[in-house]
Formats: C-alpha cells, sequence, structure tokens
C-alpha cells in the first residue's frame, strides 16, 4: 500500500525535476566533466536515480537533507570521488569513522539502493561520485529547491582519507577565518560559502554539535552572546549540559522541509543553530552582506546555490583513466 503510493507520488516528482532541469542552461562548463557523459552508454541513468531518490523522500522527509550532505563531506576530502561511501577493509579505514560523520553522515542505503540499480541497467557504468552529485541535486529540487544541470563522467577513488575528513570539513565550532580558509582550499569563496551554507534550510543536527552555545561557548560560563536568548532557552531542555548527545534539532525550525531561503532569515534574528552559520551574519560585513541579500531575495539565493553547487560538485574529480567505477559503492572492485 505504502508502495503504491509512493509511487503514485514519484511521478509528479520525476516529471517536475525534469522540466526543471531542462529549463536551465549549463551553468558553466567544465574542463572534463560533460552533463551528457551517460547520455549513450546509460540513458535511464539520471531516472533511476531520481525515483529512488523520490521514493526515499517519500519514506524519510529527512532523508533529502542526509543526501545532500554526503555529496558535501565526499567533495571537500580529496575531491568529489565517492571516497566517503567505502567501509573500512584491509587497508581502508572508512571516513564514516572520522568527526563530521560518525554518528551522523546517513543515506547510504538509498545510495546502494541506486547503484544496484543502475548496475542492472548498465553494469559497471556510472560512477558513485556521479550518483552522490545527482542525488544531491535531486534532493534540493523535491525539497522545493532550485535545479542545475549536473555535469557528469567523475570516476571513483580506490582509497579514503578520515584524516582528511577530520581536517578538511569545517567543523561547527571552527572561527569564521577558518572556515572561509577550508573554503578556500577547495577553490571556494565567500559566495560559495555562504550559498552553500543555504542547505541548512533542510535537516537537522545533534545536540553535541552546537551544546557548547548554551552553557559555555567561550570559557567563561556564559551562553554564546550571538543566540538569540529565548531560543537557547527552548533548545536547553533537550540539549542538557551532559547527556542527549543525539538528540536531533531542526536545522531550521521554522521550515526544516523546505528548501528556501529561512536559514538566511534566522540568521537575522540570531537564530542559526550552529555557531558556524551564525558567524556569516556576525563576524564579517562581507559575509553579512551576502546572508542580507538572500534573506531578501530568494531567486538570488537560489541562482547561487545553484552556480555553488556546480563548482563544489567539481572539486578534482578522477577522471579518463584514474579510478575506477567500483560494482558497489561500499568497496573497491579489488582489494
Ligand atoms: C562551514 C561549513 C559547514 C559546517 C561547519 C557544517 C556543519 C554541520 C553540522 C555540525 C551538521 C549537523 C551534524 C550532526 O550533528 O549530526 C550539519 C548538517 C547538515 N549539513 Fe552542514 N556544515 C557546513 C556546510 C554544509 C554544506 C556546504 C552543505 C551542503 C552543500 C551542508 C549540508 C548539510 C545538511 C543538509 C545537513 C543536515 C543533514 C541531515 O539532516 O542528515 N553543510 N552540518
Ligand atoms: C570544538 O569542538 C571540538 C569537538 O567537540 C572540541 O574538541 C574543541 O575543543 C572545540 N574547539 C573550541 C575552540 O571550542
Ligand atoms: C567553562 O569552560 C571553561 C574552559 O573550558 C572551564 O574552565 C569552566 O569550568 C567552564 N565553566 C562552566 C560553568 O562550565
Amino acid at each position: 500500500m505504502k508502495g503504491a503510493m509512493a509511487a503514485a507520488a514519484l511521478i509528479p516528482l520525476v516529471a517536475l525535476l525534469f522540466s526543471v532541469s531542462s529549463a536551465y542552461p549549463a551553468l558553466s562548463t567544465s574542463g572534463q566533466l560533460d552533463p551528457h557523459f551517460y547520455d549513450d552508454s546509460c540513458p535511464k541513468a539520471q531516472q533511476i536515480v531520481a525515483s529512488i531518490v523520490g521514493k526515499a523522500h517519500y519514506q524519510d522527509p529527512r532523508m533529502a537533507a542526509s543526501l545532500l550532505r554526503l555529496h558535501f563531506h565526499d567533495c571537500f576530502v580529496k575531491g568529489c570521488d565517492a571516497s566517503i561511501l567505502l567501509d573500512s577493509s584491509g587497508s581502508i579505514v572508512s571516513e564514516k569513522r572520522s568527526n563530521p560523520n560518525k554518528d551522523s553522515a546517513r543515506g547510504f542505503e538509498v545510495v546502494d539502493e541506486i547503484k544496484s540499480a543502475l548496475e542492472a541497467a548498465c553494469p559497471g557504468t556510472v560512477s558513485c561520485a556521479d550518483i552522490l552529485a545527482l542525488v544531491a541535486r535531486d534532493s534540493v529540487v523535491m525539497t522545493g529547491g532550485p535545479g542545475w544541470i549536473v555535469p557528469l563522467g567523475r570516476r571513483d577513488s580506490r582509497g579514503a582519507s578520515v584524516q582528511g575528513s577530520n581536517n578538511d570539513i569545517p567543523a561547527p565550532n571552527n572561527t569564521l577565518p577558518t572556515i572561509i580558509t577550508k573554503f578556500k582550499l577547495q577553490g571556494l569563496d565567500i559566495v560559495d560559502l555562504v550559498a552553500l551554507l543555504g542547505s541548512h534550510t533542510i535537516g537537522d543536527s545533534r545536540c553535541t554539535s552546537f551544546r557548547q552555545r548554551l552553557y559555555n561557548q567561550t570559557g567563561n560560563g556564559l551562553p554564546d552572546n550571538k543566540l538569540d536568548v529565548s531560543y537557547a532557552a527552548a533548545l536547553r531542555p533537550r540539549c542538557p549540559r551532559s547527556g542527549g548527545d543525539q538528540n536531533l534539532f531542526f536545522l531550521d525550525p521554522v521550515t526544516p522541509f523546505k528548501f528556501d531561503n529561512q536559514y538566511y532569515k534566522n540568521l537575522l534574528a540570531y537564530r542559526g543553530l550552529l555557531a558556524s552559520d551564525e558567524v556569516l551574519f556576525t563576524d564579517s560585513p562581507a559575509t553579512a552582506e551576502l546572508v542580507k541579500l538572500y534573506a531578501a531575495n530568494q531567486d538570488i539565493f537560489f541562482q547561487h546555490f545553484a552556480q555553488s553547487m556546480v563548482k563544489m560538485g567539481k572539486i578534482s574529480p578522477l577522471t579518463g583513466a584514474n579510478g575506477e567505477i567500483r560494482k558497489v559503492c561500499r568497496r573497491v572492485n579489488h582489494n
């Protein structure tokens, strides 16, 4: 029954996705990646991905957020090469063990289901890294955000870097200069930073990722003075001084499942959940101007977001004869 309803609900989602995508021109051309990469070798690839993302989104409204985040956590660690998807085995230590991913990154079963369907349709053809890029776009579209054309042709890594995952992905208590530096190291500027952080308009955070703000932000025993007092009070019961580490909170409690510009409106009201969110508004005039722009104009936010997602998706891809097309996203082909 639920399955039949999911299938019925999917058709308009898939139709929406393709009408939105084809209405947009390619945002920029890449030297190596090409939106038409699978046109001949796996013409149904994008439909297969979209239909499984649609089903997963229907079954779990948080899943779109979790899938979007996987592409970010993949691309920031040695490029968009699906390294985040590898489980530990042999010499590989899984990035799933890193601080940013442990007890937090999710959606791997959805990626597995997509990969099985693609292997059945076109064996050994569509990379896990491209699946993550497509899934990120579909997740944004299905929650009401912008569409964009996804450049394709990434290949998959033969290794992982738990150290890279710990060091290169920004932490929620990093200072704004540190965050800006970590984005710059990936070739991303402050427009990319402020636009991409708009992803926090959907999805959840655990208490442990922002607790420090509620009680002792700077070591003086006081809460973060960049956090609205009544919002902090509302967060404390389920995020006590100790315990409740894994309790979940919406990153955007106003419209938690809608991809919109509410995140930026929250920042203007000192209601960003993570310290790393609020500092975009409080700690630099340049980023604050962008926060105000996106809070006032959702269309510009959507345009910049789509452009920056394409840019993030081009971080150091493996192409040509480099890497491989994994058969199963959780392991390398020969190990
Ligand atoms: C300064 C950069 C960033 C920091 C410090 C950061 C940090 C975080 C943290 C701490 C969480 C909650 C994790 C947990 O407690 O389980 C989170 C969730 C999330 N992040 Fe970020 N993030 C950043 C940038 C991004 C970017 C660039 C994207 C996407 C392009 C993104 C997408 C998401 C999404 C969608 C969620 C919700 C995931 C879910 O509900 O499963 N984040 N982020
Ligand atoms: C940031 O959070 C990590 C993990 O909870 C912690 O070890 C570190 O001390 C924090 N850094 C600062 C500057 O508060
Ligand atoms: C706040 O943190 C500082 C430094 O980490 C610590 O010395 C102090 O005891 C803490 N204060 C409270 C009230 O928890």
